[in-house]
């Protein structure tokens, strides 16, 4: 049976949740599960704004066919050719052989690398302010490019002044029969997952981002539709200044975020130490994570959020422990900016992590390293309270 809902006049939701895969990009662990947010516009044109994932195939096509009533599809809009919303296209097309495809010309590439059936006579290359009238409704098209692949166009609505956002404010976790953002407590249940979803898919491409917004900020935007997770039709400023804050990696709070890799349980204790500290100190915003147990995605979600991180390795074959060397490298992967970090290092015999850390750090924009910080020779001793004194004094310095 169908899945759906009508998001305003003539427009429906025709996506579908997926609780059976356990890792997005086969990376990301989702055990909220995702959502493919596809859109039908019923006009006097029919125009679907992407396809699905093939895992919801079924629930997809069911879903388009119950709302044409049996009227053809006249457009695919294609903003984005990234697998979890392109795979379906090669299917509708044969489905629908009066539909015509439409998207940037590297879509159009692409759809040539994705799909050995040859669907260049139907492709029709759009652009940034290129129109399409359907009826009642005018689509414009804004380019988006690196948000966060090369090729994706946005769709923007001039009658419900809806903006089909592509990845952009997607999110993990599935929809659960809810398709708006204020039908569920976003701030509650969903931030998490949507500021983790924006480090790990979209953070690298901040400037990008940024651009978008610029160029949104210049629409009337009513609604924002994206391709994962709830619409926005009320209290957008919530959304974009989220947007904004994490696009310009700005810290959303004065926080501390400890991660701590540790063999024996030894430079735990470090961190737990220094926890407690920070927390009799009245630090309120205040997390600490295992690396050997936390999802990297996880991390780095955690990291986009607050303004102050400790990183705790051993020294591991005369380098760095692995879960943390991991770290190191996605958050140069990831660009992360603009933050304070503090180190601990430990060594039996020749400790050499916080040199490697700090080395693994010097390149990120932004990242200030505490003058203050712990050397471990095996276990934390009561002797090194004045080291972590003023450790915990730098860090509240900041807060
Ligand atoms: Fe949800 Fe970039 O695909």
């Amino acid at each position: 049976m169908h899945c759906t809902r009508k998001l305003a006049q003539d427009i429906y939701w025709v996506g579908a949740d997926d609780r059976r895969l356990e890792k997005f990009e086969n990376l990301f662990p989702i055990p909220r599960g995702v959502s493919y947010n596809s859109y039908l516009i019923l006009d006097e044109k029919t125009v679907l704004l992407d396809s699905a994932d093939e895992t919801v195939g079924r629930t997809f096509e069911a879903n388009v066919e119950h709302l044409l009533e049996g009227r053809p599809l006249d457009y695919l809009i294609i903003q984005h050719m990234e697998p979890d919303h392109a795979a379906c296209i090669a299917r509708m097309a044969q489905l629908y052989p009066e539909m015509k495809l439409l998207g940037s010309a590297q879509a159009g590439t692409m759809l040539k690398q994705f799909f050995p059936l040859d669907l260049s006579s139907r492709f029709e290359t759009v652009k940034e302010g290129d129109i399409l009238a359907t009826g009642n409704h005018t689509l414009s098209f804004i380019a988006a490019p690196m948000v966060h692949w090369p090729e994706v166009l946005m769709t923007y609505d001039m009658a419900t002044q809806t903006l089909f956002s592509a990845d952009a404010f997607g999110t993990f976790g599935a929809l659960n029969g809810h398709i708006f953002a204020d039908e569920v407590n976003f701030d509650r249940d969903w931030l998490d997952d949507a500021r983790r979803y924006y480090a790990n898919i979209v953070g690298k491409y901040g400037g990008p981002v940024q651009a978008v917004l610029k160029k949104a900020a210049s629409l009337q935007i009513s609604m924002i539709a994206p391709l994962h997770g709830p619409v926005w039709r009320q209290d957008l400023e919530y959304i974009l200044h989220k947007y904004d804050l994490w696009s310009r990696c700005q810290p959303e709070t004065q926080g501390v975020v400890i991660c701590y890799g540790s063999m024996y349980g030894n430079t735990a204790n470090a961190a737990n130490a220094l926890a407690c500290r920070l927390g009799e100190a009245g630090v309120k915003d205040l997390a600490v994570y295992d690396l050997s147990t936390t999802h990297l995605s996880t991390i780095m979600g955690e990291i986009w959020r607050a303004s102050t991180l400790v990183i705790a390795s051993p020294t591991y074959n005369g380098g760095l422990y692995p879960p943390v060397e991991a770290l190191l490298n996605d958050m140069k992967a990831l660009a992360v900016q603009n933050r304070r970090v503090a180190l601990i290092e430990n060594g039996s015999w020749a400790p050499a992590s916080g040199r490697m850390m700090r080395s693994a750090l010097e390149g990120l924009k932004n990242v200030t390293l505490l003058e203050s910080g712990l050397t471990i020779r095996s276990a934390l001793q009561e002797s090194a309270g004045e080291q972590m004194e003023a450790l915990v004094k730098e860090i509240l310095a900041g807060l």
